[in-house]
């Protein structure tokens, strides 16, 4: 679908005028110096390669989109460079208008006839602020319940969900990106290597492909910490490496990709057995998805395989149904096994449950409470399998944990995983790809990132 059909959609399930604001680019410290532009994901999914500081207004009235930019100025041209004239924006977007965005509220008096305008908070505070001052609609944009009006955000997530062959492009090029980023690292995992050398050699793939980190590099020897983004270690022998980096590119979408392999190029006969067992999870996962196939029953039943893998391993006891009902596993799979990818890694996480968990609540259960969506998916749907197993000191000796799992889980076993490698602990594997639902099944886009065991232990360290 192109950007124009994209826009004629929304504004044919518009009820109400709509005003969204790319947002600006945020500060690191002292105003003048910015953080890199992104603009919010929804300004993005409608306009191509838009630019700071814009906002637009789509009148489902007259079906036209007014798009508001920054004056042009000597000064900006002088620090920033020639910008886009106004007319050849105009041309170039396929919009009806361009105005200047500085006089946005005295245009849009006189667009919206004193019609009730809409609009949906972005991270960029101020035009987050400049839209609730317009709208008069109490926005937040970290509070799923204040992001904007519910029927609207339905609208955008309909059209997002279900990418677009277009779309799909997108996130094939950023998985050959980020391939090339984890086979370098990969090979450069020798003993001796710090763990920042490894960051920076995915973070420099990226760069060399004009793509950005989708998400701060998770890289660490340390990969029980689930969102572990220190990169002070020291690699090993005997560490296990966890790198979870996502390759963004220009048009904003990304990958999500996890890999974990051996400093010295062998597992340990413990990292070899959780190994095989995660990816036989994340396998039998990528197997159930097709059209109609509730995520919440993939996420149950890769459960199910981990919590009987973890029975053979003897770090729980019963049967492996019972155990997951139970909550049981959740003590080694603590988290979700995925979510929408798109624009966002998370894809349009910001507008909360009323998406993802469409009709249904969440669990509470420890685990479960962390499945980041349950709906039934459809062709189009790109998402994340990602199951892991993991030795957290802070879960295995919780008290809690203790008495209520005291028959299930075995802990004495589990503080041997604590005590490896000279006290630091086991640490934690995770593999995670990124997997299309079509009409027949699913495609893996980031199916050519090494996995196989076999496969992960040639690559390391052999740069
Ligand atoms: N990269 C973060 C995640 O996998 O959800
Ligand atoms: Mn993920
Ligand atoms: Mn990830």
């Amino acid at each position: 679908m192109s950007f124009v059909q994209r826009r004629d959609r929304l504004m044919s399930s518009l009820d109400r005028p709509l005003v969204l604001f790319s947002g600006a680019a945020l500060s690191r410290n002292y105003p003048a110096n910015t953080f890199p532009f992104r603009a919010d994901s929804n300004f993005l999914y409608f306009f191509e390669r838009p630019e700071p500081g814009s906002a637009a207004l789509f009148d489902p009235s007259d079906k036209t989109v007014t798009l508001f930019l920054p004056e042009r100025t000597m000064g900006d041209a002088l620090w920033h460079g020639e910008q886009e004239s106004f007319d050849a924006a105009k041309a170039r977007h396929g919009v009806q208008r361009v105005m200047t965005v500085e006089a946005l509220e005295s245009h849009l008096q006189t667009l919206a006839k004193g019609r009730q305008l809409d609009s949906i908070a972005v991270a960029d505070f101020k035009a987050t602020a400049r839209a609730r001052a317009i709208t008069g609609q109490d926005l937040q944009f970290d509070d799923p319940a204040k992001v904007g009006r519910g029927e609207v955000l339905d609208v955008i997530a309909k059209l997002r969900l279900k990418k677009g062959a277009e779309e799909i492009a997108e996130m094939r090029k950023t998985a050959v990106v980020t391939h090339e980023a984890h086979v370098a690292a990969m090979k450069a995992s020798k003993p001796g290597v710090k763990e920042e050398l490894l960051a920076g050699l995915v973070e420099g793939a990226f760069a060399r492909a004009g793509c950005t980190q989708a998400y701060g590099t998770i890289l660490s020897v340390r990969g029980e910490v689930l969102h572990n983004h220190h990169h002070a270690n020291t690699l090993a022998s005997g560490d296990i490496v966890l790198l979870d980096a996502g390759a963004e590119n220009d048009m904003g979408y990304c990958s999500d990709v996890t890999r974990c392999w051996p400093v010295g190029g062998a597992f340990s006969p413990e990292g070899r057995d959780v190994y095989e067992l995660v990816l036989k999870a994340e396998l039998h996962g990528i197997s159930l998805v097709k059209p109609g196939v509730r995520y919440r029953d993939i996420h149950l039943s890769a459960s199910r395989v981990l919590a009987q893998g973890l029975v053979d391993l003897g770090l729980l006891t019963g049967n492996a149904d019972a155990l997951v009902e139970a909550g049981a596993h959740a003590i080694f799979f603590p988290h979700g096994l995925g979510h929408q990818i798109g624009l966002d890694v998370h894809d349009l996480e910001s507008f909360g449950d009323r998406v993802h968990y469409p009709g249904r609540s969440r669990s509470a259960q420890f685990g479960l409470a962390y499945l980041r969506m349950d709906m039934d998916l459809a062709e189009g749907m790109v998402f994340s399998i990602e199951p892991g197993l993991y030795f957290v000191p802070a879960i295995i000796r919780n008290p809690e944990f203790r008495a209520t799992f005291k028959g299930q889980v075995n802990f004495d076993r589990a503080e041997k995983y604590l005590a490896m490698n000279g006290g630091r602990g086991f640490g934690g594997i995770r593999i995670e790809d990124d997997v299309l639902c079509t009409a027949g099944g699913s495609e893996v886009l980031t199916a050519a990132i090494p996995k196989a065991r076999a496969e992960v232990e040639a690559l390391a360290g052999q740069g």
